[in-house]
């Protein structure tokens, strides 16, 4: 990325910089391939649950433009890509036979990468669950679910292991558990929390198993996991702002941070949730106490709260992006800093940062981009800062590659570097 035409924050030799794209937004479902429905299938399918009424069935069609679409990163200079392996293209019951045609595209993709000297980071369950497993056993709910997922962990390792720079088990198991579980705003669309606290025990629960299996068979790829951090702050001093805030801390940051780091989950959320706590049996927290060769941080932007009525708006002069989440570059300074103080954790990728933004395509379809790059140029600065302060950040990944198919969203939200024009599939950067 030497050669762009603004002022780039200077990061350290060897820093990673790369993009980020997910399997269930991105590579399309051809119905040839053999790839089993996933819960986002079967989401997208039920009436009402996506907002653009759309699905994934196209999506970028990455399945069949996966070599342009290589040619278009390494034209970006990226130093690395992240992408997932829809685990229902690879075993499309989430148990038993293995889709010979779905390890074959994967394998394809990363033999292109490494040919354009580009590192392959490999997530292994990004969101797009095997329906199969969410319609025998409920999914995350079955600790049976948990089991399955080492064993296609184990198979991923084995068969990628030596050509993956690094392999991160979940992305964002809060956004399984609670957008999926409790909220009811992502697949499987489930609105009880009882379940989805059980659900985030489970899904860590996969973590450390899946850990455990990889480790033998995938010695040279980095290992870890992907959380995603929303800070939060309290809008006003008062004894109430502040309590909220720490309370969502500790349902978001430290629900997962504790048990992977101190081996076990933090007390006051604990004592908050009551009844809803999930059940531990023993020897599970040692499973997902277990080390780590990185942390992978998704951060987007900060959670303000306020038990105001109404609620204090937060700033307007930061701005928000499309989605409407605020721009607040600092904030991804302070939480490095933060968690470096706080678990003196292994070496941190940025594993998602990025905006929305509705592009305007010019008359001679050119896209001036000037908003990403300012948000691009204050979060790389932000990260500059922090490992002065001493975090110890090795990578950055912008969300994402490609516009892209925004969950619940649809298509309507645009993060890419490259638009994506969905009635043509053209891409321009
Ligand atoms: C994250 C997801 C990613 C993308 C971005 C905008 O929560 O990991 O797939 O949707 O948000």
């Amino acid at each position: 990325m030497s050669s762009t035409p603004f002022p780039f924050p200077t990061l350290p030799a060897g820093f990673t910089l790369g993009a980020a794209t997910s399997a269930a937004q991105i590579e399309g479902t051809a119905p040839d391939d053999g790839k089993g429905p996933s819960i986002w299938d079967a989401f997208c399918a039920t009436p009402g649950k996506i907002k653009d009424g759309s699905d994934i069935t196209v999506a970028c069609d990455h399945l069949h433009r996966m070599p342009e679409d290589v040619e278009r990163m390494q034209w970006l200079g990226l130093d690395a890509y992240r992408f997932s392996f829809a685990w229902p293209r690879v075993q499309p019951l989430g148990q038993g036979a293995w889709n010979e045609k779905g390890f074959a595209f994967y394998d394809r993709l990363i033999d292109t990468l490494l040919a354009k000297g580009i590192s392959p980071h490999a997530t292994l369950h990004h969101w797009d669950l095997p329906q199969a497993l969410q319609e025998s056993v409920g999914g995350w709910q079955s600790r049976e679910t948990a089991h399955r997922f080492a064993d296609y962990a184990a198979e991923i390792a084995r068969r990628f292991g030596d050509r993956l720079a690094a392999i991160a088990t979940l992305n964002e198991p809060w956004c399984v558990a609670t957008l999926g579980y409790e909220r009811g705003q992502f697949a499987p669309g489930l609105k009880d929390r009882r379940a989805a606290m059980q659900v985030s025990h489970h899904l860590l629960l996969g973590h450390g198993l899946a850990l455990q299996a990889m480790r033998a068979l995938a010695p040279k790829a980095q290992l870890g996991i992907v959380l995603n951090h929303t800070p939060a702050v309290a809008a006003e001093k008062t004894h109430a702002d502040q309590q909220a805030a720490r309370l969502f801390d500790g349902l978001d940051v430290r629900w997962y941070m504790d048990p992977i780091f101190r081996g076990a989950y933090p007390a006051d959320a604990v004592e908050h949730l009551g009844a809803d706590a999930p059940v531990v049996e023993p020897g599970d927290m040692a499973l997902i106490r277990q080390p780590l060769d990185f942390l992978g941080i998704n951060l987007y932007t900060r959670h303000w709260t306020s038990t105001a009525v109404p609620p204090i708006p937060a700033p307007a002069p930061n701005g928000v992006n499309d989605m409407g989440w605020e721009i607040v570059p600092d904030i991804l300074t302070q939480h490095l800093v933060r968690i470096t103080r706080d678990y003196m954790p292994p070496p941190i990728l940025i594993t998602e940062n990025g905006m929305a933004n509705a592009d305007v395509v010019s008359a001679d379809g050119a896209i001036e981009d000037t908003p990403r790059v300012a948000y691009l140029q204050g979060h790389l600065a932000a990260v500059q800062k922090a490992i002065a302060m001493g975090a110890d950040v090795r990578g950055y990944f912008y969300w994402s590659l490609l516009d892209n198919f925004e969950w619940d969203s649809g298509y309507a939200k645009r993060f890419g570097l490259f638009r994506v024009d969905y009635a043509t599939q053209a891409r321009t950067p």
